[in-house]
């Protein structure tokens, strides 16, 4: 294939700069988890603009109580399936944590490998001045950064649980002055999670990249669930998500009424076999 068609198959696709001028035009960004292949190709045959491959695998997907022991192994594993089936949407992977706090280099050469061996074309990391170096060594690596400021769940033991973020006026000039430094760093786009509408509003129209929010109101740039929240295939439900779908509660039904019916001999029925010779 000749880089001029190349160029035209990948023209539809969504990119960064895709989302810096939604966030000029005062365009929405829609934004979903997917951690494999069945799920990302049905959301970005949906529309859904990027694909965040989070480390909250380590909660829905592996059944952790919090994101800490997913590691860079899984997280390109993971990503690989996702980038298989996205034709469309952007495809952002998460830097697992340990996989970037030591030093900016580590940094660096965790998210050459997310990129390298699973086909992202951004990654995503938590945290905001404390981070800022090394945000601006991986962009100065030429690799796109997704900043995620205000509850950060990778700090879960710093935050003494998962906190609602910028309610005293402390922690409100905290969010703010992260998501500056991310942007100020070379970040293309920041997560805003966990925190009143007020601070994120604020945020987003300050910063000239866009906001991505969950749990952060209606005034970020665009939206993020996780899909299992969304989706219904969790236990609980957190405030903040509206389930659009209860999977959960359908493919408890689909799987009742198959045991059943292989329980009553109903299945396989004749249409469900193969045909031998002469039938
Ligand atoms: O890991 C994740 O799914 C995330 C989203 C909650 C933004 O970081």
């Amino acid at each position: 294939m000749s880089t001029v068609s190349v160029a035209t198959a990948r023209e539809h696709c969504v990119t960064t700069r895709t989302l810096a001028t939604r966030k000029r035009r005062g365009e929405r960004i829609t934004m979903l988890t997917a951690y494999d292949f069945a799920f990302a190709r049905i959301f970005d045959q949906a529309g859904i603009d990027c694909l965040l491959v989070g480390d909250s695998l380590g909660n829905v997907v592996q059944g952790e109580s919090t994101t800490l022991p997913v590691t860079l192994e899984e997280m390109i594993y993971h990503t690989r399936l996702v980038t298989r089936a996205a034709q469309r949407a952007l495809v952002i992977a998460d830097m697992p944590f340990g996989s970037y706090q030591a030093s900016p280099e580590d940094g660096v050469r965790s998210a050459i490998r997310l990129l390298k061996e699973s086909g992202a074309q951004a990654v995503k990391l938590e945290g905001g001045t404390q981070v800022a170096a090394t945000v601006e060594r991986i962009t100065a690596a030429d690799i796109p950064v997704m900043g995620h400021v205000g509850l950060t769940p990778q700090s879960i033991h710093k935050m003494g649980g998962f906190r609602v973020q910028g309610r005293s006026e402390g922690s409100r000039q905290r969010v703010l002055d992260d998501a500056r430094a991310v942007q100020e760093a070379g970040a293309f786009s920041v997560v805003l999670e966990g925190m009143p509408a007020d601070p994120a509003g604020e945020i987003t129209a300050t910063l000239e990249i866009p906001t991505i929010g969950i749990g952060a109101g209606p005034g970020c740039d665009g939206q993020v669930l996780v899909m299992h929240d969304m989706l219904g295939m969790n236990d609980w439900t957190p405030s903040f998500v509206k389930q659009y779908a209860n999977l959960g509660a359908a493919a408890a039904t689909a799987a009742r009424v198959f045991a059943d019916e292989v329980r009553e001999q109903k299945f396989p029925a004749e249409e469900h076999c193969y045909k031998g010779k002469g039938q």
